[in-house]
C-alpha cells in the first residue's frame, strides 16, 4: 500500500485529537525514541538489520524488553490511527505522534519526513540493551524495570557516549535530546525511577502551551514544573541546587552538567532556548530517521 500525503495529513488530524484529548505527548516522545533509538550505525547488513525508526516496537518482543516498561500503553493508544489510516506505517505514526507532540506543547517545528516502511516480524526487532541506563555510574542500577545493567562503562557520561554514538550521534545531539525530559515524567511501576506521585504530578494544575489547563491521570516524578511544556527549563532546573526536591535527577541528566564535552552544550541550551530549539530540531530529526527506509527514497514532507 502506497502511502499519499492525503493519508499523513488525516493522519496527523487524528494524533492531534488524541494529543488534545489525553494529554500523552511526552509518551508518544519514548515511544519513537525507543523505537528509533536501538539502532546500530555499524550493522551494515540490508535494512532492517541495523534497527532503527521501522514499527518494530509494536511487537510484544521488542516491548517486553526492561527500558520499554509501560510504553504498550503508547502503542495502543495509537492504534486507531492505523486503523483509520491502514496505508500510514506504525513508523511513521509513532514518529509523527512524537514530534507533533512537541509542535503542540511549544517546541520546535521538526522538518520532518515520511514513508518508512515498517519491520513485518518480530524477528526484525532488535537485540535488548541497546537503549540507555538512566542510572548508569559507580553506584548504578538500570533505569528500566527487568533489564540488563551496562558492565562496560563505569561513568554515566562513557555509558551515554558509547549508546549514542552507536547510533551515529554526537556530544551535541546527546545533550540537545536529552532537552527532551523537560517533557513528561518518569513511574514508578515503569522505569522504577519516579514517586509514586509529587507536588506537580498529583492530579493539580498542569498548563499547556494553548493556555489551557490539562487534566492527566496522576502519578510519577516529572524533571519540570511545568512538564506538558516544551521549553528549555530542563536545563535551566537540572543545574540549579535550589530547584525543588521532588524533581528527578537521574545520573544520566546530571552528567550533562558535569562532563566536559556535554557542560558548553547544556550552558548554552540553559542561557538560550532559540539555541536549544536549534539544536533539538536537528537531533530529533536525526533521530526519527535513524535506521528508516522511506518510499518514495526521498521521503514525503507536509
Ligand atoms: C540520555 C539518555 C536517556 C535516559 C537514560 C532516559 C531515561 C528515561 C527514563 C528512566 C524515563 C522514565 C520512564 C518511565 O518511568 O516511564 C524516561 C522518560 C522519558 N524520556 Fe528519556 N531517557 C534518555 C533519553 C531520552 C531521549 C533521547 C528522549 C527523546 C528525545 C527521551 C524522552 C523521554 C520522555 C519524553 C520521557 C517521559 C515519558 C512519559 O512521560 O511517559 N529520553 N527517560
Amino acid at each position: 500500500m502506497v502511502v499519499t500525503k492525503k493519508d499523513l495529513l488525516g493522519a496527523r488530524d487524528s494524533i492531534d485529537k488524541i494529543l488534545d484529548e489525553k494529554n500523552c505527548g511526552p509518551f508518544f516522545v519514548r515511544l519513537a525514541w525507543h523505537d528509533s533509538g536501538p539502532h546500530d550505525a555499524s550493522i551494515k547488513d540490508p535494512w532492517p538489520a541495523a534497527g532503527g525508526a521501522d514499527g518494530s516496537i509494536r511487537f510484544s518482543a521488542e516491548l517486553e524488553h526492561g527500558a520499554n516498561a509501560g510504553l504498550s500503553g503508547a502503542v495502543k493508544l495509537l492504534e486507531p490511527v492505523k486503523e483509520a489510516f491502514p496505508a500510514v506505517s506504525y513508523a511513521d505514526i509513532y514518529q509523527m505522534a512524537s514530534a507533533r507532540a512537541i509542535e503542540l506543547a511549544g517546541g520546535p517545528t521538526i522538518d520532518m519526513k515520511y514513508g518508512r516502511l515498517d519491520t513485518s516480524s518480530p524477528d526484525e526487532c532488535p537485540k535488548e540493551g541497546n537503549l540507555p541506563d538512566a542510572e548508569a555510574g559507580p553506584e548504578g542500577k538500570f533505569g528500566g524495570a527487568g533489564g540488563t545493567k551496562s558492565t562496560e562503562d563505569k561513568t554515566g557520561e562513557g555509558h551515554l557516549r558509547k549508546v549514542f554514538y552507536r547510533m551515529g550521534l554526537d556530544d551535541e545531539a546527546i545533550v540537545a535530546l536529552s532537552g527532551a525530559h523537560t517533557f513528561g515524567r518518569a513511574y514508578k511501576d515503569r522505569s522504577g525511577l519516579g514517586a509514586e506521585k509529587t507536588k506537580f504530578t498529583d492530579g493539580s494544575k498542569q498548563m499547556r502551551a494553548d493556555g489551557k489547563e490539562a487534566s492527566y491521570t496522576p502519578g510519577g516524578s516529572s524533571w519540570t514544573e511545568k512538564w506538558l511544556i516544551f521549553d528549555n527549563s530542563y536545563f535551566t532546573t537540572m543545574p540549579d541546587e535550589g530547584a525543588d526536591p521532588e524533581l528527578l535527577k537521574l545520573t544520566s541528566d546530571k552528567v550533562v552538567f558535569t562532563d566536559e564535552g556535554f557542560k558548553p552544550f547544556a550552558e548554552k541550551f540553559r542561557d538560550s532556548q532559540d539555541d536549544f530549539f536549534e539544536s533539538y530540531k536537528k537531533a530529533h530529526k536525526a533521530l526519527s530517521e535513524l535506521g528508516s527506509k522511506f518510499e518514495p527514497e526521498e521521503g514525503i514532507t507536509l
